[in-house]
């Protein structure tokens, strides 16, 4: 269906972003997925291939790189040439929720360095061919920050200012932000540990939908945001009615 499409995921080994490569594999365009660790990634790879069809697997590269790493961001993108889209979720969150007169630099770097200059070290490098465009996951903590939560809030709600910012600097190359509410994935292992289950079922109930979000529900977010050719320099809130409760 995307014949000769090439589309890039940076942070696709696990969440949201595997869920995007599964569904961009599955509509035939040629997929790259990026994350730190080459185990994760093979681990990656083995779970699409079981999920697509043969003639699809054979779209899937799988690159290791880390986006907080200016060689690393440099050297994927040689080795991918011109792509038509690029997807950045990747974000260390470990250890960044911390209450703020107990504020430790490193894990708040941890963060900012993967999300935020992720995201601008991936505009630098990329080369997008014009019509293409480049998506950023950004998240619900910038519009309803929880206390503890100050630098994610702040490392959130950077992207959208420079979603707005990189839209004109870029254009043509569409560019655009999904933030999600609070979705089921490893993310959770990290951040809540054996609270994730309890934290994630107590969100459910306030929502006005009910649950939480799954990867897919912002899959298909990424997808809207990559396909139609009039969106850019949006956020796109998809969080289940969480700015709302
Ligand atoms: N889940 C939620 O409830 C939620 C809510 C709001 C916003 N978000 C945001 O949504 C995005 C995706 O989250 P998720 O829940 O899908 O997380 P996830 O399941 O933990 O996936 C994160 C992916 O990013 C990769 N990654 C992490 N650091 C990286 C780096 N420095 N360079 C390259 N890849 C890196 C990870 O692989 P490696 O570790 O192997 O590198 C993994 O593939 C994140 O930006 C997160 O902040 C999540």
């Amino acid at each position: 269906m995307n014949e000769n499409e090439h589309v890039v995921v940076i942070g696709a080994s696990s969440g949201m972003g595997l869920a995007l490569a599964e569904r961009l594999l599955s509509q035939g365009s040629a997929t790259s997925i990026v994350g730190r660790n080459a185990e994760r990634l093979a681990t990656a790879k083995k779970q699409l291939t079981e999920s697509v069809s043969e003639s699809d697997t054979d779209l899937l590269r799988t690159h290791a790189a880390d986006i907080a790493n200016e060689d690393d961001v440099r050297a994927l993108f040689t080795a991918t040439g011109p792509v038509d889209h690029v997807v950045v979720t990747a974000a260390d969150a470990a250890g960044a929720y911390q209450p703020i007169r107990d504020f430790d630099l490193k894990p708040a770097r941890a963060l900012v360095d993967t999300k935020l200059f992720g995201a601008i070290l991936t505009a630098k490098h990329a080369a997008i061919r014009p019509g293409g465009s480049l998506t950023f996951v950004s998240g619900i903590a910038a519009y309803r920050p929880l206390p503890g939560g100050s630098i994610v809030a702040a490392a959130n709600g950077a992207l959208a200012s420079l979603t707005a910012a990189l839209a004109l600097e870029l254009a043509p190359v569409r560019v655009n932000t999904v933030s999600p509410g609070w979705v089921d994935t490893p993310i959770w292992d990290a951040i809540a540990g054996e609270a994730k289950h309890d934290r994630l079922a107590a969100m459910a109930a306030r929502l006005p939908v009910g649950r939480v979000g799954a990867p897919q529900d912002i899959a298909d977010a990424l997808l809207l945001m990559m396909r139609n050719p009039f969106v850019t320099g949006t956020v796109l809130h998809v969080d289940g009615g969480h700015r709302l409760v």
